[in-house]
């Protein structure tokens, strides 16, 4: 049993598994990469799509700053804002992911991202035409999405973090609202989730934290905090592992209101 099996083993006790019970330095990098993300599988080239839409219509370049909120080692969020944004925040805190990002970054990138980087330029032209200069508008940051001062930024992006990374439903909920908070009034927003994903493996040893959600409620923590909000299911993807879950949710909104 791992220390994170042990962990999950609390729960008998009634405990739920919060953000900060979880060490995210040990991320298995290379069973994450080899179960999701090695090919193109139809659910990523759906969230492509989806996000790709949202930059065509902010437009070449006119954000300042973006941030990709628990960045992992997924790097084609990273080239989707490069489209939109002359800079993105790749914030995450676990070492082990920090450190991938950090090499494909310095020593150029693995070349499983090349085909991800091509379809991103085949929706929005406005991606740099390689991907070492896409991820050159990148910097990686190590910290906690946490604590990302509100109104940061133009765009922010997240794709499986807020239902990954705890078992307590109002933590989830406040994820949501920092990262709402993360942009300036007006700013916009594009996230991704798995839907309906409670606890989870990744390989066969490591076991992390998830919070089954649902489009509506999906609505229900982002309505409030948004304008344009726009909610979209996609079908579950036999190619990819059984996290338990029933597919996947793309939404984009504006944050709505004033100050952060
Ligand atoms: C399920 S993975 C998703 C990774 C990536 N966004 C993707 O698209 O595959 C969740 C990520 O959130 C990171 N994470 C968890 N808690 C965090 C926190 N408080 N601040 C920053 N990153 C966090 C984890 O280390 C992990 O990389």
């Amino acid at each position: 049993m791992t220390h994170r099996e042990d962990r999950r083993a609390g729960r008998a006790d009634g405990r739920v598994t919060r953000n900060d019970d979880v060490d995210w330095d040990g991320w298995p990098v290379e069973e994450y990469l080899a179960e999701n993300y090695r090919e193109v599988h139809p659910c990523d080239a759906a969230v492509i799509a989806h996000h790709s839409a949202v930059c065509r219509r902010i437009g070449p370049g006119r954000v300042g700053r973006a941030v990709e909120f628990g960045a992992g080692p997924n790097l084609y969020p990273l080239v989707l804002a490069s489209a939109a944004a002359r800079r993105v925040d790749a914030v995450e805190a676990g070492a082990a992911n920090v450190a991938y990002l950090r090499r494909q970054l310095a020593h150029g990138p693995e070349d499983s991202w090349r085909p991800f980087h091509a379809l991103c330029r085949e929706l929005n032209p406005a991606v740099p035409p390689s991907l070492e200069e896409a991820l050159a508008r990148v910097r990686v940051v190590h910290a906690d999405v946490r604590r990302v001062p509100p109104g940061t930024y133009g765009l922010a992006s997240m794709n499986f973090v807020a239902e990954g990374v705890t078992e307590d439903f109002g933590e989830f909920a406040a994820l949501c609202r920092g990262f709402v908070r993360s942009v300036v009034p007006g700013g916009r927003l594009v996230a991704a989730f798995m839907e309906n994903m409670p606890t989870y493996r990744v390989g066969r040893a490591t076991v992390w934290p998830g919070c089954p959600v649902r489009p509506a409620l999906l609505v229900e923590v982002f309505g409030p905090h948004t304008r344009h909000l726009a909610v979209t299911r996609i079908a579950a993807d036999p190619t990819l592992p059984d996290y338990g879950h029933t597919g996947m949710v793309c939404l984009s909104a504006v944050r709505a209101g004033g100050p952060g």
